[in-house]
């Protein structure tokens, strides 16, 4: 099996067309990053409902002039067949990311949370059946194992989802197996466990917890842990699910039809999480001294999750580069200096 940087390598040698829904993003503006880095072809699709023209400006800016050119971007809404289509045409790899994500906002929004993950996902399968892409690659969610008490977290052995948004994820599953078994038409879902990294959004009330609280620490406010602290996440570095996406799209087929954890298979708790922030600011030059806030549990928020990430090491070669801390060292400068632009 061929490692990450030969899969690069080969890109580089021979470029391919890639789909990226949802690039004005967080994952997808860094998947963007890395494939114009590659030489590659991309068309990228987005309705900036989460997502920020300043994302797209950024990565602009980490790319030359000619591999900037080789980006087309199409302003429009996955919940329309006909933009999918356009999207998906002479593509040969798909990644979809665009979805509304939150597990608080799903539970605010069950509606548009469905019309996006739901409605936008089929149409995606649809768009690409019928374009015939070559690899269909799309983001599922750890949040899929619900209510399973079990850890590490295994593919095959999910419970009930907690909340709309695992729903939604759930059933884009679903969806995607069954496409394999009526059309014949084979993707691959990767369960990201809580991403983080460059261009995560610190703001609004649906923000993620590691971009939410280094923003607050940054500010010198005070940030909420709800529950005791001890609930517990598999944080995964961006760079760790860029590798995913890449080595999903150009697995063979036998690795096809499936669904993959993407984390590093670590178990950090809210509290280590708070120190581990607050140490890595200190070392950016940013003094904070206050006590987190405990609040009460939310609703739909699993207790402790953690995956198993050995069928993704297994069978598309995934070896996660970035422990938690690496990933938190390398990300603390870029969110110092973004509040710094934005003050
Ligand atoms: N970040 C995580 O920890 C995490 C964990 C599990 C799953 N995921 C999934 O990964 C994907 C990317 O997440 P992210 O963290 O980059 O979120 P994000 O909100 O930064 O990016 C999602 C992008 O999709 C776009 N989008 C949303 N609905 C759309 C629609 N109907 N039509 C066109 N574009 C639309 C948004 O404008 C945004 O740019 C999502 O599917 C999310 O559910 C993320």
């Amino acid at each position: 099996m061929l490692t990450y940087s030969q899969v690069l390598l080969n890109l580089q040698q021979q470029p391919k067309r890639w789909l990226i829904t949802g690039v004005a993003g967080f994952i997808g503006s860094n998947l963007l990053e890395v494939l114009l880095k590659h030489n590659q072809q991309v068309v990228g699709l987005d309705n900036f409902s989460t997502g920020y023209r300043r994302n797209l400006d950024s990565v602009k800016q980490q790319v030359s002039e000619q591999q900037w050119q080789n980006f087309h971007f199409i302003h429009g809404d996955i919940t329309n067949l006909e933009r999918c289509k356009e999207a998906t045409f002479d593509i040969d790899h798909v990644l979809h990311q665009a979805a509304l994500g939150s597990v608080p906002r799903s539970i605010d929004d069950p509606i548009r949370t469905n019309h996006s993950n739901v409605t936008g996902f089929l149409n995606m399968l649809v768009a690409s059946k019928e374009s015939k892409v070559k690899s269909f690659t799309y983001a599922a969610s750890s949040s899929t194992y619900g209510d399973h008490p079990a850890l590490p977290k295994v593919e095959e052995n999910i419970g009930k989802p907690l909340s709309p948004y695992a729903v939604t994820k759930y059933v884009n599953e679903l969806y995607a197996d069954v496409f394999a078994r009526a059309y014949d038409f084979h993707s691959i879902g990767l369960r990201y466990f809580n991403v983080f990294g460059k261009r995560q959004d610190p703001d609004g009330a649906y923000a993620a917890v590691i971009p939410k609280w280094t923003a607050r620490m940054i500010d010198n406010e005070a940030v909420d842990i709800y529950g005791d602290g001890e609930t517990s996440r598999d944080f995964c570095y961006i760079d760790n699910a860029v590798q995913a996406n890449i080595l999903a799209a150009l697995a063979p087929s036998e690795a096809k039809n499936a669904v993959y954890n993407v984390a590093v298979g670590d178990r950090t708790s809210l509290n280590q999480l708070f120190e581990l922030i607050r140490d890595n600011l200190h070392a950016s030059g940013v003094d904070y001294q206050l006590a987190p806030n405990y609040q009460d549990f939310r609703p739909g928020d699993v207790r402790h999750s953690q995956a198993d990430i050995t069928k993704a090491q297994r069978l598309l070669g995934y070896s996660p580069t970035h422990s938690v801390s690496k990933g938190l060292c390398e990300a603390m400068p870029w969110y110092v200096k973004q509040l710094a632009l934005s003050v």
